[in-house]
């Protein structure tokens, strides 16, 4: 039973290593998914794979139809999902190509479709997000980079933007001064909408660049690709484990 479910982010529209078994074009109540469900084998295990923005990266992280994406994970039964998420870094430790698994998640984000809970309720429905990510799935993450020997910097808050333009470094300061240790386009409302429909939930993210006024360089598009494929590199090696793990 493929339980396990990877949203491929920036990096990973498609997914080196993974053996095809078949692909489903599904429709929801929420609209259509980001691609068809690919169902798969990684490592000897059965998952569900979903590139979050299209099998060609044309979607835009705010025009995701988030909704719709984990929805269909869940009519699929899957129970569990890694959320696979290129960030910018933020705290000085978090340099291009660390991954990182972490731990709290603040959203600033707007206008984007954000829950399942809007209309025809039997009554209001509110959701503990008190941990946003599940405990368990991040200590496999965890585990599985030990294993992999990939190097991760456990714990953080994720600061979910609403891009798709990068930051100014006045908004990375304001956010660094929230707490905030990565930044990225497509957390929220990707994870709470997986706890509305009790999926347990992580990332896995990948430092692609020093978040806006983190460095003296330029974030050009050449030196995100080069972050994104070392680090890709370094994903794959550690889903690889988690397949032993979950
Ligand atoms: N900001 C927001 N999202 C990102 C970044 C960033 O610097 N890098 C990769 N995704």
């Amino acid at each position: 039973m493929q339980d396990i479910a990877i949203i491929g982010g920036t990096g990973l529209a498609s997914f080196p290593g993974l053996k095809i078994i078949r692909k489903e074009v599904v429709r929801t109540p929420y609209g259509t998914p980001s691609g068809p469900i690919t169902y798969g084998e990684y490592c000897g295990k059965s998952v569900i794979f979903l590139p979050r923005h299209g099998s060609r990266h044309t979607i835009p992280p705010h025009m995701v139809n988030y909704r719709a994406n984990i929805w269909a994970l869940h009519e699929k039964e899957v129970k569990r999902v890694v959320a696979v998420a290129a960030v910018g870094g933020i705290h000085k430790e978090i340099y291009p190509t660390r991954i990182v698994i972490p731990d709290q998640i603040i959203d600033y984000t707007w206008g984007r479709l954000h829950t399942f809970f809007e209309k025809d309720l039997p009554q209001v429905k509110h959701i503990d997000f008190s941990e946003p990510y599940d405990p368990e799935l991040r200590g496999q993450l965890i585990e599985a980079a030990k294993l992999a020997k990939v190097d991760v910097y456990r714990g953080g808050v994720y600061g979910a933007m609403q891009g798709p333009r990068l930051e100014t470094a006045a908004e990375i300061n304001k956010i660094e001064r929230d707490g905030c240790d990565i930044v990225g386009m497509t957390g929220m409302p990707e994870a709470a909408l997986a706890r509305e429909l009790d999926l347990a939930y992580a990332h896995c993210a990948i430092s692609v660049n020093w978040a806006a006024g983190r460095s003296k360089e330029l974030i050009t598009l050449e030196a995100i690709r080069e972050a994104t494929e070392k680090g890709m590199e370094k994903v794959r090696l550690l889903l690889g484990k988690l397949m032993d793990l979950v």
